[in-house]
């Protein structure tokens, strides 16, 4: 059910879950104070408590609310990178419940860059928890009427249009003063993220905490999903195939290829749209050719390698 930004506040005021646009994705908020809300976010995603959300807001205040003991490196951090695709993983203050943190002791907090969502933090003055909009482990929506298709029409959403990164928010956990570590790798990337604190950024490879997304199948299209190096792979594959392709495999024309961006934004940005497509009933899997192994690629790369099947 489509509704107005007004609207939303004042669902969201009275308790009730709504989702909202966001650069990355569409989330499904509720107000970060609202326990019976956020239960309700759980059970609609069908998502289990043990996966902490994260805390969207739309003034640094609430972020000195919110933590404690703050990096030095945090500010030019976030004065690059913020309102952005970026989500900082903090010490949590006694303001954050256990609940919005699956009893951990740290908290992710993203102050994001869209203006439907920003007018909404704005008017309610309250930080609002959103996890992305979609059933656990499958795709997130990258617009309302991804939304609509997999959460059903009871659910409030507000149309703020097609989202423009169009993969998940980078997680970095900044709760070293020594280095930095990447939980969750999308848009802004280990390179930038070095150039702005001039220390070093780890992968997750290397961390303690939480990783997110480390369910077998995630992020995942309803079709399954191949990832291929070369032509020679697709004939492998003897269903009806819609191809992604870049720019080193070739095949005839009588292949469903989409040609890919070759630049990661524009690639991230049209992924998810592409994958709900494929939705379709004349289509029965899903064939990526892989793209480069760099740095500005990684947040894709990401969610590619966690899709396909092996
Ligand atoms: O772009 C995004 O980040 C979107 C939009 C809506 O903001 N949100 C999003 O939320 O992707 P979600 O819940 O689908 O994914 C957030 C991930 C979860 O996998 C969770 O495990 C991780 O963030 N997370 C949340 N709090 C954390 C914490 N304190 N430490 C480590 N990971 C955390
Ligand atoms: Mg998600």
């Amino acid at each position: 059910m489509l509704v107005t930004p007004q609207q939303a506040v004042t669902l969201l005021k009275q308790g009730d879950i709504v989702a909202l646009p966001t650069e990355t994705v569409y989330g499904l908020a509720a107000c970060y104070d609202n326990e019976q809300a956020i239960a309700k976010i759980f059970s609609v995603k069908q998502r289990p408590l043990s996966n902490p959300l994260i805390v969207h807001i739309s003034s640094i205040n609430w972020l000195q609310q919110l933590c404690i003991a703050p990096p030095d490196y945090l500010q030019p951090l976030l004065e690059s990178c913020w309102p952005g695709p970026l989500t900082v993983v903090l010490k949590k203050s006694g303001l954050v419940s256990n609940q919005i943190t699956a009893n951990q002791s740290t908290v992710a907090i993203r102050m994001p860059n869209h203006t439907v969502m920003q007018q909404v933090l704005n008017q309610l003055n309250t930080p609002l928890v959103a996890p992305s909009a979609n059933r656990y482990c499958q795709t997130s929506p990258t617009s309302a009427a991804h939304v609509k298709h997999g959460l059903g029409d009871k659910i409030a959403v507000v149309d703020g249009g097609n989202c423009n990164i169009g993969i998940e928010s980078t997680i970095l956990d900044c709760t070293e003063s020594s280095h930095t570590t990447i939980l969750r790798p999308g848009m802004i990337n280990r390179q930038q993220i070095e150039t702005i604190t001039q220390l070093n950024c780890h992968s997750t490879a290397q961390s303690k905490h939480r990783v997110p997304g480390q369910h077998k199948i995630h992020y995942a299209p309803t079709k399954p999903i191949y990832l291929i190096d070369d032509a020679d792979q697709v004939t492998n594959y003897q269903q009806r195939a819609r191809c992604f392709l870049l720019n080193k495999i070739n095949l005839t024309t009588h292949h469903n290829i989409i040609t890919m961006p070759a630049k990661p934004e524009q690639y991230a940005s049209k992924l998810y749209q592409l994958w709900h497509d494929c939705d379709a009933p004349d289509i029965d899997i899903i064939l990526v050719e892989k793209p480069p192994k760099t740095d500005a690629w990684a947040g894709i790369n990401d969610r590619l390698n966690k899709a396909a099947r092996r």
